[in-house]
């Protein structure tokens, strides 16, 4: 992690890869234009940028050997595919720097692991996540979707779309999956913010602070999931909490530290990335009226589509990080042992070689092989299932209610992880 500056973002003009530095924090501020010119200087060069480790906050962690930047689709399936090669754990994939050891009690989920410990966890998780809970989320989705509208139009025109509209569905969602009261939603909201957004001076105002601030935020979380664990080991209830600390699957169950932290993970990864698909599938709707007509048209035909390129546009996660375990060559490039790769989801679901016109939202593409979810492997998105239905719930009411609303500028989050959306206007 660098430090973000306190100074305005400005604009870099960047005529040529070389002027492409990753690790500078004015490029993550700049705006999607040249974002994406930026991206396709580096799809174009053969082999991939590599940057140095970026300067490092945490202290005590030794500085790391930089990374390799993949933005092609086909090293980011090759990459996902072989976890023996690239991969999860070793420091973490979440992040660049290693993850410091005082960080893992939060922060060490199976996100940040490999097989067999992530196949162990994920086997447990997965099979918490019942048929009966699946299906009984399914409808309160619906029935939230359209409660987060009704509000939206006492509101009125003019209210921030990402705080009134986006972000209460997946929190409200995760949150109760969980079981976790209404009365801590906004305890949730403001801690998933900060795990995902501590970059950004609106959630860490002091730069010096962002360690310690993560930290903070990962004990509150825990201590959250461990006082309602400890309510629902004496009262099971229906919930994923009560399943995960009673039901000993196969004799497998979760540690009090495993506990905490998958819950940490599913807070924050059910809610920022849902939240920004949302708002930029609102605000590419607004850009491509033609789009919005042809969905309008179709709704429940078009759907299944639609969301799957809202979510390669947004691309909520910018990148997932894996380290190299042996000397690789892939694609006609070598990988050193020890070495970082980044997988760029965002720039990979706009690669020309994958997909025509990659720049326009077009709903009805097909095939559309993105790589919003992750890619092929083990760590394939836990959550997509809930994330498309919950995309579409949020839409079908919008389009059938207020058909006619559109999003004004977005204000983005600083952050070279996330491609978020703090806050955006909507007028209908
Ligand atoms: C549009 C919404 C979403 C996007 C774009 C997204 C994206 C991703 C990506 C890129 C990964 C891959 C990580 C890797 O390969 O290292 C991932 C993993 C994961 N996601 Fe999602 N996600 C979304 C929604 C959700 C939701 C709603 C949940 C929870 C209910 C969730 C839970 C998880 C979990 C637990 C993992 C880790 C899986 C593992 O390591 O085995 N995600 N997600």
């Amino acid at each position: 992690m660098t430090t973000p500056p306190t100074e305005p973002v400005g604009r870099t003009p960047i005529t040529s890869a070389a002027d492409i530095d990753l690790n500078d924090w004015n490029f993550w501020g700049l705006p999607d234009e040249d974002r994406e010119r930026a991206f396709r200087l580096l799809r174009d060069l053969d082999t991939p940028a590599f940057f140095p480790e970026p300067e490092f906050t945490f202290a005590g962690t030794p500085q790391g050997p930089g990374y390799h930047a993949l933005v092609r689709h086909a090293d980011i399936l090759e990459a996902s595919r072989n976890p023996e090669v690239f991969c999860s754990g070793d420091g973490g994939a979440t992040n660049i720097p290693d993850l410091p050891a005082e960080f893992a009690e939060y922060f060490g989920s199976m996100i940040n692991m490999d097989d067999p410990r992530h196949a162990r966890l994920r086997r447990i998780v997965s099979r918490a996540f019942t048929p009966r809970m699946i299906k009984q989320f399914e409808s309160d989705v619906d029935a939230a979707a359209s409660r987060i509208v009704d509000e939206l139009l006492e509101t009125g025109p003019g209210c921030d779309f990402v705080t009134e509209v986006a972000a209460k569905l997946p929190l409200k969602i995760i949150c109760d999956m969980m079981g976790i009261p209404a009365k801590d939603y906004q305890f949730v909201f403001d801690r998933s913010n900060i795990v995902l957004g501590a970059t950004d001076p609106e959630y860490v105002s002091d730069r010096e602070d962002i360690a310690h601030a993560l930290l903070t935020a990962g004990m509150e979380l825990q201590q959250l999931v461990q006082d309602l664990a400890a309510l629902r080991m004496d009262t099971p209830t229906d919930d994923l909490t009560s399943s995960l600390v009673n039901a000993n699957i196969d004799g497998e169950q979760l540690t009090a530290q495993e506990l905490g932290s998958f819950f940490i993970l599913l807070v924050v990864a059910g809610n920022e990335t849902t939240r920004n698909a949302i708002s930029h599938g609102l605000r590419l709707l607004t850009l491509n009226p033609d789009q919005r007509r042809l969905w309008l048209e179709d709704f429940e035909g078009r759907a299944p589509r639609a969301i799957e390129e809202i979510v390669r546009l947004a691309a909520p996660v910018n990148y997932m990080r894996r380290k190299v375990t042996r000397d690789h060559e892939m694609n006609g490039n070598l990988y050193r042992e020890g070495e970082k790769v980044l997988l760029y989801y965002w720039a990979a679901n706009r690669d020309e070689r994958v997909f025509d016109d990659p720049l326009r939202f077009d709903i009805l593409r097909d095939p559309n092989p993105h790589v919003g979810f992750g890619g092929p492997g083990p760590h394939f998105c836990l959550g997509a299932h809930l994330a498309r239905r919950e995309i579409t719930a949020m839409f079908r009411e919008l389009l059938r209610r207020v058909p006619q609303i559109e999003a004004g500028e977005p204000e983005r989050l600083l952050s070279s992880f996330i491609n978020g959306i703090k806050h955006m206007t909507c007028e209908f």
